[in-house]
């Protein structure tokens, strides 16, 4: 692959391109697959658990768009272009809809014009920027462009947060964030739990940081009080599997299932 002036860091597994190989994507290097492989040997329901999740983002974006009226979706931890992506599912709602994808991964960077496939009536866009410096997202010519501020955004952590191990940390950032954001706004984030499948997820988790990549599996109050200072809305903190579940969601177990999913709306 020719990858221009972009580093693409092969020698080391990234977590975008082991996501990628294990959905069965073709974006990924030798480092990938061999942590890949290690991992899913220790965390034999973890490609269940991340389809889970990324059905649950389609459930959860079509309805911000079909039922809250949302417009504008600011997604970080984007990955790499997957069917469908955020911008097909409200767009398919709302033609109008515009969202403004956020990823540091030089490899989501490479294939970001595919997530750029725009309806002529809306906007998609693309920042390389880092979750861990808000302000850069927050001050971006992308963010400025693509929003209007005054109107409420739909903030979308999807399997994001777990890369962050500290708390505090994540709850900082979510404040900046949704501070930056109009009132009406919404946070929708899910992120690895062991709750559901304790043994599996802990060996699981050890297998992420021994291959170089910090994660961290919350409990339901963890990830309740990141959701801080806003209204948590139905269903709660839930497996991604029954969040407003379809036919394949509701037919999924749980103990197959290490993702909890919530949502929160900033009061006027
Ligand atoms: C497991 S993938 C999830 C992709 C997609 N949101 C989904 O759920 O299908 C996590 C993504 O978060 C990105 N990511 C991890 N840490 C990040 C950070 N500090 N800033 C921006 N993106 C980050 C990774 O590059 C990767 O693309």
């Amino acid at each position: 692959m020719s990858n221009g002036s972009v580093d693409m860091r092969t020698e080391r597994a990234h977590s975008a391109r082991v996501y990628d190989y294990i959905l069965g994507g073709k974006d990924n290097y030798p480092a990938d697959r061999a942590a890949a492989a290690d991992i899913v040997a220790n965390w034999p329901n973890l490609p269940t658990s991340m389809r889970a999740n990324r059905a649950f983002m389609a459930r959860m974006a079509h309805r911000l768009a079909a039922d809250f009226g949302i417009r504008q979706f600011l997604d970080i931890g984007t990955g790499l272009p997957t069917a469908p992506n955020l911008h097909e599912v409200v767009q398919g709602i709302a033609p109008e809809s515009r969202i403004l994808y956020v990823d540091n991964d030089p490899i989501v960077l490479v294939h970001a014009r595919a997530l750029l496939a725009s309806s002529a009536e809306g906007k998609t866009s693309y920042l390389d920027a880092d979750f861990l410096d808000p302000d850069t997202i927050i001050e971006s010519n992308q963010l400025r462009e693509t929003f209007s501020l005054d109107q409420p955004v739909a903030l979308t952590l999807i399997a994001i947060v777990h890369f962050i191990v500290e708390d505090d940390e994540v709850r900082r950032i979510i404040r900046r964030l949704m501070d930056a954001l109009a009132p009406g706004s919404i946070l929708a984030l899910s992120t690895c739990t062991a709750d559901s499948a304790p043994a599996e997820v802990e060996t699981g988790v050890a297998a992420y940081n021994a291959n170089g990549i910090p994660l961290v599996a919350r409990d339901e109050a963890r990830v309740e009080r990141l959701f801080e200072g806003m209204d948590l809305l139905d269903p709660g903190i839930v497996l991604v599997n029954r969040w407003y579940p379809d036919r394949t969601a509701a037919a999924t177990s749980d103990a197959h299932v290490h993702m909890y999913a919530g949502i929160a709306r900033k009061s006027a």
